[in-house]
């Protein structure tokens, strides 16, 4: 029994020799000192010994447990130490490492000046509207008094989808589907695509945008007309801005007016910006016609207000010094990021 005691306590120490992670060292533990373990076994048939024998023998078998146990301990240190290195190794950060960059995107330079025309005018108490932008003959044409024979409705400038629905030309629509969901006074502004089959060039693209505006109320005038447009162009161009209205036609306002913003580049003096006229056109207005007014469930006997259509790739073009309308659509990341 001595010389089996010795056997295994070489043979665990050979097995711990050979050990190098924590799950070996286990499975060793579990072969010499568990229930089923190899010294266990021997402890177990100390029964058959003599008694003379039996203090021995157990002195023995303790001293190889102890040993045993000792050499695990030792290892067990080890191993752990050894893990915890490997560990650190795995998880290094390299700090001088360069960061990777995150690009920021940013609102598209139509968008902003939107922004900034949408802001002046709900600080005014305007409200936004939408409408769609695949309208009926009856919102883009008949209901804004464009008769069948109207030069407008010419195929050259308007998108067919059918006789009847067609890509909107214009955001007036828009003035007709609040009026006849909106009860005076109404203030609102209504932004969109426009779409018109015009060639691409310099100044002109199939699709652009409007920002339509309209006012009903009680006593509304032209002088209201007026003073709503100067304080819009003050607060785009700046408190030197002027506007000046020249008469016009259109169909669903009457009277019209074109109005012109004071050039923001000469100050009116004449440049290459204004052609040398000194003043930069931006949008067409008027009074809501009668009829208009009739259509929309508006009484014009008691109701009157003004309407406006603005060009907002024109007037991006102006705030900003931009010679060609194509830039806008091209998505060319060098023209992008300079806003
Ligand atoms: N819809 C007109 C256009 O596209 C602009 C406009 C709007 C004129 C409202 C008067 C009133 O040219």
């Amino acid at each position: 029994m001595k010389e089996q005691l010795e056997k295994i306590r070489q043979a665990a120490a050979q097995a711990l020799d050979a050990v190098e992670t924590g799950e070996a060292l286990e499975s060793v533990r579990v072969r010499f000192l568990g229930k089923k373990g190899e010294l266990t076994a021997v402890l177990r048939g100390m029964g058959a010994l003599t008694p003379e024998e039996r203090p021995v023998v157990g002195q023995l078998a303790n001293e190889a447990r102890a040993y045993i146990e000792g050499k695990i301990e030792e290892k067990k240190a080890a191993v752990a130490a050894k893990e915890r290195e490997a560990k650190l190794k795995s998880e290094v950060i390299d700090v001088t490492v360069p960061g990777r960059r995150k690009l920021a995107g940013r609102l598209h330079p139509l968008y902003q000046v939107l922004n900034e025309i949408t802001a002046i005018f709900t600080g005014m108490g305007f409200s936004v509207a939408e409408g769609p932008d695949i309208e009926t003959d009856y919102y883009n044409f008949e209901a804004l008094n464009i008769p069948a024979d109207h030069p407008a409705r010419d195929t050259q400038d308007t998108f067919y989808i059918n006789d009847n629905i067609i890509l909107r030309t214009q955001t007036s629509p828009v003035q007709i589907r609040v009026m006849e969901q909106t009860k005076p006074p109404i203030r609102m502004i209504a932004p969109g695509r426009v779409f018109r089959s015009d060639a691409v060039d310099a100044t002109h693209s199939p699709v652009f945008h409007q920002i339509e505006g309209l006012v009903i109320d009680k006593g509304i005038t032209m002088a209201d007309l007026k003073g709503t447009l100067e304080a819009v162009v003050k607060g785009l161009y700046g408190p030197d801005a002027k506007i000046r209205l020249r008469p016009h036609h259109f169909p669903f306002t009457e009277p019209s007016a074109e109005v012109d913003v004071s050039c923001f580049a000469c100050g009116g003096k004449g440049c290459g910006m204004c052609k040398g006229e000194g003043w930069i056109e931006i949008l067409g207005a008027g009074m809501v016609h009668p009829k208009v007014l009739k259509v929309g469930g508006i009484d014009p006997e008691v109701y009157s207000g003004f309407a406006f259509g603005l060009g907002l790739e024109r007037i991006a073009m102006f705030k900003y010094g931009i010679d060609d309308l194509r830039l806008f659509f091209e998505n060319d990341l060098r023209f992008l990021r300079q806003f």
